[in-house]
């Protein structure tokens, strides 16, 4: 468990906890936006293995097997830690993501962290919490700043990050890895070196 100051904790799944998850992702919450898929196919996995899909939400050595990005390319799974946001129940996912060493983002990853929240459960500052409580664990894995991507028309997604402390760097520097959109960047310093994005402003 990720503790923090508000009544929001991220926390890890346990055992007794997939049922509530998958409770969730039936009646309409999905862990990925940019891939509506993956809520069936988790609950196919909490059905038929549900401690392997506790074990996989951790994979801080990028262990596990390749991973398929919205683009359809299936790259080397980098190193993550994903939790879940829990508030008085399952609220959503947040994950973060990175290479070792750098801040580089992992190959045809289009960001650092990602997050969904269930959508009876938005606009009660969840997602801008969870976003805060995993910059701390990206400190710790050596991350002086985060990347976090978001498409021009994600007014809340981009509110968030603002929230959070994110800087706007720029919309579309890299190559698009989120299976063709458009793109806006931010930055989310760490550290002083981070530099909390240098020329950029919040918007
Ligand atoms: C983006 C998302 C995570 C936000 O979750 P949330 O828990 O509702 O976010 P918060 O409550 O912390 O903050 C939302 C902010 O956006 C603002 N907002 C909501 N709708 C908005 C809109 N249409 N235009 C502008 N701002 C908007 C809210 O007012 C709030 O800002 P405020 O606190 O200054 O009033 C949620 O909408 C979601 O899961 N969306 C689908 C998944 C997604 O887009 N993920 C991002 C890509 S990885």
């Amino acid at each position: 468990m990720i503790a923090t100051d508000d009544a929001m904790q991220l926390i890890a799944p346990t055992l007794d906890l997939p049922a509530g998850y998958g409770a969730a992702l039936r009646r309409g919450g999905s862990p990925d936006n940019l891939r509506p898929a993956v809520a069936a196919q988790q609950l196919a996995q909490i059905a038929g293995d549900p401690e392997g899909f506790c074990a996989g939400f951790d994979d801080p050595r990028g262990q596990g097997g390749p991973v398929t990005r919205p683009d359809g390319r299936r790259v080397a799974r980098p190193p993550s830690i994903r939790r879940w946001i829990w508030d008085d129940g399952i609220c959503g996912t947040i994950g973060l993501r990175w290479q070792t060493g750098t801040e580089a983002l992992p190959p045809g990853c289009p960001g650092h962290v990602g997050y969904a929240v269930v959508p009876w459960r938005r606009g009660e500052g969840l997602a801008t919490a969870a976003l805060r409580a995993v910059l701390p664990p990206a400190r710790a894995v050596g991350l002086r700043w985060i990347e976090v991507t978001t498409d021009p028309g994600n007014a809340p997604f981009r509110r968030v990050i603002v929230k959070a402390g994110g800087v706007f760097a720029a919309p579309d520097p890299l190559p698009r890895a989120t299976g063709g959109r458009d793109a806006v960047h931010y930055r989310i310093a760490l550290s002083a070196e981070g530099g909390g994005g240098g020329t950029g402003s919040a918007r």
